[in-house]
């Protein structure tokens, strides 16, 4: 078993044609009924791609996600916190915001903190990111899974308000929840073009076979200057269901195709 460089706390296991992918913990514990393996008087949580974007992305060789053991995260889209659980792991040192706004799973995240207690449940709506100012200190990370329509401005304003400059923002989509009916590739070229006007995109990788039409984003901030809504193309859907964006991108690119 090998430490990933660029991933702290992150281990991987080849063996034959498959690779296992193991975390560095403190807890004996299972929490998800994963392998919690003993090596050389360390003990390791192995994770499953199948069920977490941000491993996903790891096993589908993202350069870089910019995540250290000391960072601080918030985490949109927790869930009953299975990818939490292990990046509590990954930022041994550092703290994680887990924000929900299911009550039921937000339940499972406040059981999951009786054990990790580098992370603070929240339930909240990342659509209203001024509702949690009070909480959520600047971030060195902005990760956001939440699998809704409108969830590339949403993770903008998120980024807007509490990454720090020359934070990370990593970006799970979900095509399908943009629209059922498209190509999820149009959708990814659309929001990277999105994401362009105000991030630099630093390396993007699409989840499959790990997760149908889905991909991650990671973006750095280009500056700390507020983020000027107006100039970030929306995705509309005409009525031929040819997405359009509203203005013309900088990239040539990501221009719309004729
Ligand atoms: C795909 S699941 C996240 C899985 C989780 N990231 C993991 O890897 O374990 C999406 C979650 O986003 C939450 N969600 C959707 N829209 C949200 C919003 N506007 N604000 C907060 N949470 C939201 C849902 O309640 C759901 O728990």
């Amino acid at each position: 078993m090998e430490e990933m460089k660029k991933f702290p706390n992150v281990f991987e296991e080849k063996k034959g044609r498959n690779i296992f992918y193991f975390i560095r913990t403190n807890d004996k514990k299972s929490f998800f009924e994963e392998r919690v393996i003993s090596k050389k008087g360390e003990l390791f949580r192995e994770v499953d791609p199948e069920r977490s974007k941000l491993f996903a992305s790891i096993a589908k060789g993202i350069s870089q996600l910019g995540i250290k053991q000391d960072s601080k995260v918030l985490y949109l889209g927790a869930s009953h916190g299975y990818t939490v659980s292990f990046l509590a792991d990954v930022v041994c040192n550092g703290e994680i915001y887990a924000l929900d706004f299911a009550p039921r799973v937000v339940r499972d995240l406040v059981f999951l903190c009786e054990d990790k207690k580098n992370v603070a449940p929240i339930l909240d709506d990342a659509n209203h990111p001024e509702n949690y100012k009070d909480v959520v200190p600047k971030v060195d990370v902005v990760f956001m899974d939440i699998a809704q329509r409108e969830q590339t401005k949403i993770f903008l304003k998120n980024c807007d308000m509490y990454l720090k400059e020359g934070g990370f923002g990593i970006l799970a989509l979900k095509a399908r929840s943009i629209d059922v009916t498209r190509n999820p590739k149009d959708i990814f070229r659309i929001t990277r073009s999105q994401l362009d006007v105000v991030m630099n995109v630093v390396d993007y990788r699409e989840l499959a076979p790990f997760e149908q039409d889905h991909a991650v984003f990671v973006c750095k901030r280009k500056s700390s200057e507020p983020i000027d809504f107006l100039n970030i193309p929306s995705i509309v859907v005409d009525q031929k269901k040819n997405f359009l964006p509203r203005k013309e991108f900088s990239k040539p690119s990501f221009r719309k195709r004729h």
